[in-house]
């Protein structure tokens, strides 16, 4: 039988390394970084509710599908749903769904790691003492002076795209599993020790109100973003979930798994909120001010507290560390799927994968400076242009494939994934994964993912383009 293999990569220890290692790519950028901007964007409680309910009805029934197809195919995501879909009598072809996710995860990995170099730069601007005493002014003018620099963010790119080369090429297994055991739970008291600051700013019921107050009028604003930010801060969509289940130990439920990684990240993600709104609030600043946010906001308060210095520069470490244990999942997939189909050593594998991502990475760190006119998707008065320089609205480059995959490549993924393993797979093997052992919540779980979660992705796919 197809589950009683191992994979080829290797195995984790037990259930809890899966936890940790699911956790790690969840629980990164997206936490800290996209979800309280974007919240500021939509809206606020508005968006929360919505990205809540993404995650539950859709997230979840995802990423368990995706890790029961994984671990029943014990190979790299394009591999596992090809062979899984021969042997239920469906098409091979089903693979292909795969093999797009493969690619979304390469191309967010390529924006990803510019992001995550900002990181890099603040730990070291931290570090000095470059904040202290920072006004809101002087955070943004020290911002707009990192994007406009191409060489600076070439730098940082080329460094934490070598970060993520070098423990993808020792295996994942072992370079995973050490640095997360410490890291998340440094991770989480970090984040804890902020919300604490952040109650002293007098400001945390304002930050508060704002998370969990809600506009009704607001809700219908973000749903495609919400959902996009669900799949993209959970890791599914894209096979990076299913290529790390290959690796997880027969013998455990995947259904409590999962829910404890969904939990993990959602906290993760309300606690960033809740630490960060009330310090925005109490610099007089914006929420609504976009990808710029944590890397704005955050410099003022660790410039202006006791100690600031050295959290401040703790920080931004493990912001990196969220990055990288995320980076790494992405490119897993490829990795994995090359691996077994050139026969190859995984080092000239992932070699060759970094320098591709490295390039299309490029784009990015142009797309905030010299090339910050290149617009993709224009709609404009005379029809549409898929490329044109200096257009108005459009999106850059940056924009365009962070658009291209939250919005469109990761939900097609995610529909195909849960359909897979809802209607493509038996109806046993779903449930002997799953090892749910009480029937009306097994009925309740399959349910979600036969019929709930495909018809909410379809269903918010239908209204955004009737728009
Ligand atoms: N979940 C990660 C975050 O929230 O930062 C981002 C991510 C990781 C997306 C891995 C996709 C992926 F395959």
């Amino acid at each position: 039988m197809v589950s009683d293999k191992v994979s080829i990569h290797g195995a984790w220890a037990s259930r809890w390394v899966f936890i940790l290692a699911a956790t790690g790519s969840a629980v990164g950028l997206g936490n800290i970084w996209k979800f309280p901007y974007m919240t500021g964007m939509y809206g606020g409680g508005a968006f929360v509710i919505m990205y809540l309910v993404c995650i539950f009805l859709v997230g979840l029934p995802i990423m368990l599908a995706e890790t029961l197809i994984g671990r029943r195919g014990r190979q790299s995501p394009v591999h596992s749903l090809g062979a899984l879909a021969l042997e239920s009598g469906a098409s091979p072809r089903w693979s292909w769904a795969a093999l797009m996710g493969m690619v979304a995860a390469l191309l967010i990995l390529s924006f990803y790691s510019v992001i995550a170099g900002w990181s890099l730069d603040y730990i070291i601007a931290m570090g000095d003492g470059q904040f202290a005493g920072i006004s809101a002014e002087g955070a943004g003018a020290a911002f707009g002076a990192l994007t406009a620099d191409p060489w600076r963010l070439a730098l940082w790119h080329t460094l934490f795209m070598l970060l993520t080369g070098f423990v993808i090429a020792r295996g994942v297994v072992a370079g995973l599993e050490r640095s997360l055991r410490i890291m998340m739970p440094l991770l989480f008291i970090l984040l804890l020790v902020l919300l604490g600051y952040s109650m002293t700013t007098g400001h945390f019921m304002q930050g508060f109100h704002f998370l969990f107050d809600f506009q009704p009028d607001r809700l219908l604003e973000g749903v495609l973003a919400a959902l996009g930010h669900a799949f993209f801060t959970l890791s599914v969509g894209v096979g990076s979930i299913m290529a790390y289940g290959a690796y997880m130990p027969r013998r455990a439920s995947i259904g409590s798994t999962v829910l404890a990684v969904g939990i993990l990240d959602t906290l993760v993600a309300l606690t960033a909120g809740l630490a960060l709104f009330p310090i925005v609030f109490a610099a007089g600043m914006e929420p609504g001010a976009g990808p710029g946010l944590m890397f704005v906001t955050l410099p003022v308060a660790f410039g202006n507290i006791a100690f600031g210095q050295v959290m401040g520069t703790l920080f931004f470490v493990l912001v990196l560390v969220a990055a990288w244990t995320s980076s790494i999942s992405m490119l897993e997939p490829a990795v994995a799927y090359l691996v077994e189909r050139t026969q190859r050593r995984r080092r000239l594998v992932t070699s060759a994968l970094v320098l591709l991502c490295w390039l299309v990475g490029m784009g990015t760190v142009l797309s905030f400076n010299v090339g910050a006119e290149a617009k993709f998707f224009v709609f404009a008065a005379d029809g549409f242009h898929l490329f044109q320089w200096g257009a108005e609205g459009g999106r850059n480059f940056f924009d365009s494939i962070d658009y291209l995959t939250s919005r469109i490549l990761l939900p097609l993924g995610g529909l195909a994934f849960v359909l897979f393993a809802g209607w493509v797979l038996r109806r046993e093997a779903v449930r002997e994964e799953l090892a749910i052992d009480n029937p009306l919540l097994f009925g309740l779980v399959y349910w979600l993912i036969r019929v709930v979660a495909p018809l909410g992705i379809v269903v918010v796919f239908v209204a955004e383009l009737m728009k």
